[in-house]
């Protein structure tokens, strides 16, 4: 492939498996430059639940910090595993899992204190696609995850299945997304994000293909409903849906993310859910 060659964007069909590779593949490339943007924001051992800054020393969304104590708790596309580092450090036993070998190695570098003190507390790393998970029935007590693969996978509900699989009954499964809303505003953290410019209703995904029309990188759009509906079938029960809003001491822009759009529309969806 030409590496000068600029990725097109469009909207168009895109298979579990067409995404499953263009989401490892745009990670492993992607990154070091990912880290080196929003490492400080996110922090080594933060959890933060999105560009807003939620975080959930103070959300609480998982239950009270006291409660995470001694729990097996799976982080699902954790990147670097800032969150799991956290989740270590209030006592927590967590699994960080990601797709991307090369955010993993991130999570190694912060973990080993390779740049720099050790961060956090003992996380083990897992390299598995959500979709298919490599551990037995009811092995965690929670599952969390801050716009880790699911905003990325075809089926959402096959990795909603396979969570709530591993979680024991009564195990809380915590993701943000971004918020559906702004699927109908173009990426823009500027004014021109401001306009309604294409269907809340359209679930066509976003897909950057190179040359030969091979996905580069793939985003999945489900409305409110969907996702509701979505974390249903897959055996959860719904006790909240956190909008966060932008906060006056947040000033900092993070891709479509901004100051601007935050005080006006919500730009992340935090599901908070119960395995029945
Ligand atoms: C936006 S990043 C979020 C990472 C981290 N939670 C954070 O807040 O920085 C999305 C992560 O999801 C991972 N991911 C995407 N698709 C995945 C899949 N199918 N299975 C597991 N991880 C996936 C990517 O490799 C990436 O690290």
């Amino acid at each position: 492939m030409n590496q000068e060659y600029e990725p097109e964007a469009t909207r168009r069909h895109a298979s579990a498996t067409e995404s499953s590779q263009a989401s490892r593949g745009w990670w492993d490339r992607n990154a070091d430059d990912y880290q080196s943007e929003h490492g400080a924001f996110l922090g080594d051992d933060r959890f933060i639940w999105g560009p807003e800054g939620l975080d959930e020393e103070r959300a609480g969304l998982l239950g009270p910090a006291e409660g995470l104590k001694g729990r097996r708790i799976l982080e699902i596309g954790a990147g670097a595993a800032q969150c799991a580092r956290w989740l270590a450090a209030q006592g927590a036993r967590p699994v960080a899992l990601d797709l991307s070998h090369r955010q993993l190695q991130h999570a190694l570098r912060i973990g080993d204190g390779a740049d720099g003190a050790a961060a956090g507390g003992a996380v083990d790393l897992v390299e598995a696609d959500a979709g298919a998970l490599p551990f037995r029935d009811g092995a965690f007590d929670m599952a969390c995850s801050a716009y880790g693969a699911i905003p990325f996978v075809a089926d959402p509900v096959r990795v909603l299945r396979e969570v709530r699989r591993v979680l024991r009954p009564g195990g809380r499964f915590v993701f943000s997304v971004t918020h559906p809303i702004r699927w109908a505003f173009p990426d823009d953290p500027g004014p021109e994000g401001l306009s309604v410019a294409a269907s809340y209703f359209d679930r066509t995904p976003y897909v950057e293909q190179d040359e030969s029309g091979h996905a580069v990188y793939v985003e999945h759009h489900r409305t409110v409903g969907d996702r509701v509906r979505d974390v249903v079938a897959a055996g959860f029960r719904l006790v909240d849906l956190v909008e966060p809003e932008w906060p006056d001491e947040n000033t900092q822009e993070w891709g479509g993310w901004s100051p601007l759009r935050g005080y006006l529309i919500p730009g992340t969806a935090i599901f908070v859910c119960v395995a029945e």
